[in-house]
């Protein structure tokens, strides 16, 4: 599929990689719908889009609350005509060791992961994915032109020290990515994941810096990534007709 002239739909598209991602998608004359949480960064997101905001478009929505990904995805579909191609984006962090004990003694407890804190995680991260591609692949298959969808799941999937929740997370995205190529098919309706290493975020700022720290030493390529890399890849998989139900690792070399 081209990025010329199709309309595609952003999550988590105010900052990050969400917003390289949405940016070089208009650089290269693409339509973007950002979805985010907070007025204020989607409005500055948007005018800092080229040429001036022109087609493109920003919808206030959280992933993780179904009604507000409807109405969000009902306004997309009334703005641009069609919907072509998500990038399910949006993501949070919430680490914590399962069991946390006292370094110099292992049955001193000092914490457990809260259900809070896997819950959050969950909901953002899988529910809103899957909410997000459910109500993207509603209205591709109504219009019956095709389209792409794109995950962003993690290197983490595979398990990560400190991350139950967001591996997990990480991990039912790069399965529904493998269901939901396997569905779509028939609709000419690729999907595809992205498992990003380590990239220079406020997401990776906020990871303690001995957890960062750490996974760098694993990085043969010995630094953090470009999110220009990123949206690099997420051109690949959209021009690439031949690209679903696979996850393209983008991580220096980086294995967990
Ligand atoms: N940065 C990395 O190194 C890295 C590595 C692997 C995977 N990823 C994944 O890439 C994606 C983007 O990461 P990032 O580093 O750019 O994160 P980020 O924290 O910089 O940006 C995430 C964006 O998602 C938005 N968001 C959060 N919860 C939302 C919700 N409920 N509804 C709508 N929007 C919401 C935030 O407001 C923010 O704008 C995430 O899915 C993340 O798990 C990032």
């Amino acid at each position: 599929m081209d990025i010329k002239n199709h309309t595609f739909v952003v999550t988590g598209a105010a900052q990050g990689l969400g917003f390289a991602i949405a940016s070089s998608i208009a650089d290269a004359g693409g339509r973007v719908a950002l979805i985010d949480l907070n007025d204020e960064a989607l409005e500055k997101a948007h005018n800092a889009l080229t040429p001036h905001a022109k087609g493109h478009s920003w919808h206030n929505a959280n992933v993780s609350d179904e009604a507000s990904v409807v109405a969000a995805f009902e306004s997309i579909k009334k703005t641009h005509g069609s919907i072509h191609a998500l990038v399910n984006n949006a993501g949070i962090l919430r680490d914590g060791m399962l069991v946390k004990t006292h370094r110099d003694n292992p049955t001193d407890l000092i914490d457990t992961l809260s259900l809070a804190q896997w819950q959050a995680v969950i909901d953002v991260n899988l529910t809103g994915v899957f909410l997000c591609g459910r109500e993207a692949a509603k209205h591709m298959v109504q219009e019956g032109n095709g389209g792409v969808i794109i995950n962003l799941s993690s290197v983490s999937r595979a398990g990560n020290m400190g991350q139950s929740n967001y591996a997990a997370a990480k991990a039912g995205v790069a399965a529904l990515t493998v269901t939901w190529a396997k569905e779509l098919a028939k609709h000419n309706i690729r999907v595809a994941a992205i498992a990003p290493g380590v990239f220079g975020t406020d997401m990776v700022a906020s990871m303690k810096p001995e957890a960062l720290e750490r996974m760098l030493k694993f990085v043969p390529l010995g630094r953090v990534g470009e999110v220009q890399e990123i949206a690099h890849t997420v051109h690949y998989l959209v021009e690439n007709d031949f690209f679903t139900g696979r996850v393209l690792e983008i991580d220096g070399g980086l294995r967990l």
